[in-house]
């Protein structure tokens, strides 16, 4: 009873221990809670009730802002009326409706949509899809995949196997056989402070090339890269690097597969990156903004010509052997459906792109702050890299986390020492004003 009692005072649930929370330092979390209790619109609430600026958009993917009546109301009414239908053998009309809509967003011949409830599962069905396409066209020797370094691709066998991130695959023994990496696009030394795209490095798409000519192109599937690589800091492509990278592949009979979990859905200032870059990839893995967050939902847009390679041979058999129970689930559809609507009608992609310029130029007016060593504003982003402290890498930025929640009401994410900012599309010029002025003082105390 006293217990229950205190729960309520604080908002803190008494007892934290049995929650393994995921790439959370844990311990230090648990004695110090950063607790959310509530969202609206631009902001959420912590347990203890201070309204925090959200400066990160949840993890990159309440696109449409917080707690929205449109999307609410559609989750609410679709758990009244239909909770749940069979995604294997059955329909249901929305799960149809927002694939349509989906692919209409999507560049190109983008036009078929694989749905999944998250981002490392979308990246899996892709790299699957990449595989089966090559076997269903006979050339089943096409078993390599190709990533990036720094790349992130979630965290499934797959995405840890193409993804560049030692953390996350040093753990994880010997994950998929038959993959290499590209070099990262980032190097300080040539692109430290650029204004979105840096203007060095597009031939580094030719290390694609080194890697056909060491596997040789008759055993690659595909390669997998985010346009802009977030997760890691926000490393945007290095102008005409994808372009390049394309016509590599298409030399090669390679498959590209644009990962836009993060750059889907107007981060980038269009539905999509692809279209920021004229560049039509074979694939483009999404999930997060697809329902801004409120209902976990994933998915793959496959080009026309991939989809009907599998639609061959009798008509009663299942053509790809792959699917989850909650594809396309309907509370999933309903939340994607009302948040393209919302997407729409505020012209939010077009929103993120007009704010660019002002975003860009009150980011890099952080140079010049203790310990800042790069700052990459790109689209609706931005990547800052801190100095790390002598006595541990990731001490600096844990304290940042720590310091903009508790003491400056603001939400950003904290990788190792480099924060990233990425707000809810609908912010506002004052509130960037007001986000840059709060890292501001956020990295000064952390000095
Ligand atoms: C590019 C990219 N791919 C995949 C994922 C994994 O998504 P999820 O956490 O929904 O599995 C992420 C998550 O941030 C991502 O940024």
């Amino acid at each position: 009873m006293a217990q229950a009692q205190n729960q309520a005072k604080t908002g803190i649930p008494n007892d934290l221990e049995p929650y393994w929370m995921p790439f959370t330092a844990n311990r230090a979390f648990k004695a110090r809670p950063r607790m959310i209790a509530g969202a609206k619109d631009m902001h959420y609430i912590a347990a203890d009730g201070r309204k925090l600026l959200d400066g990160s958009a949840g993890l990159w993917c309440t696109n449409a802002g917080h707690n929205r009546a449109p999307i609410v109301q559609a989750i609410q009414q679709q758990a009244a009326e239909l909770d749940y239908a069979p995604a294997f053998q059955f329909g249901h009309p929305k799960a149809f409706e927002l694939a349509a809509r989906v692919a209409a967003l999507a560049p190109g011949d983008l036009d078929h949509v694989f749905f999944c409830n998250s981002g490392s599962e979308a990246v899996d069905t892709a790299l699957k899809i990449a595989l089966a396409y090559h076997n269903v066209r006979g050339n089943a020797g096409r078993v390599r995949l190709i990533g990036r370094e720094r790349g992130y691709h979630g965290v499934g066998f797959g995405g840890i196997a193409v993804g560049g991130i030692v953390n996350n695959r040093k753990q994880f023994g010997a994950l998929v056989a038959g993959v290499d990496h590209l070099t990262t696009t980032y190097n300080r030394a040539e692109q430290a402070f650029s204004r979105g795209e840096p203007e060095w490095g597009a031939h580094l798409a030719d290390e694609l090339d080194r890697l056909v000519a060491l596997h040789d192109a008759s055993t690659i599937a595909a390669v997998i890269v985010e346009p802009l690589a977030a997760s890691t800091g926000v490393i945007a492509p290095p102008k005409g690097y994808l372009e390049r990278l394309r016509a590599i592949c298409d030399k090669h009979g390679i498959l590209l597969i644009f990962d836009e979990v993060i750059t889907g859905y107007g981060r980038m200032g269009y539905a999509f990156a692809a279209e920021r870059y004229g560049v039509v990839p074979d694939m483009i893995t999404f999930a997060k903004g697809i329902t801004s967050g409120a209902v976990p939902m994933g998915g793959v847009l496959v080009r026309k010509g991939i989809y009907d390679a599998f639609m061959k041979g009798p008509e009663h058999v299942v053509e790809l052997f792959h699917g989850y129970t909650y594809s396309a689930h309907p509370l999933a559809c309903a939340a994607g459906l009302a948040t393209l609507d919302l997407y729409r009608e505020e012209d939010l992609f077009a929103r993120a792109k007009k704010l660019e310029p002002l975003w860009i130029d009150a980011a890099l007016a952080l140079k010049g702050l203790p310990n800042v060593l790069d700052i990459r504003p790109c689209g609706l982003c931005v990547g800052i890299d801190l100095a790390s402290k002598p006595d541990g890498v990731g001490k600096r930025g844990l304290q940042a986390l720590d310091a903009g929640f508790f003491d400056h009401d603001f939400m950003f994410r904290a990788v190792g020492d480099t924060l990233a900012l990425s707000p809810p599309l609908i912010v506002s010029e004052s509130q960037i004003g007001e986000m840059f002025d709060k890292l501001a003082k956020v990295i000064r105390q952390v000095a």
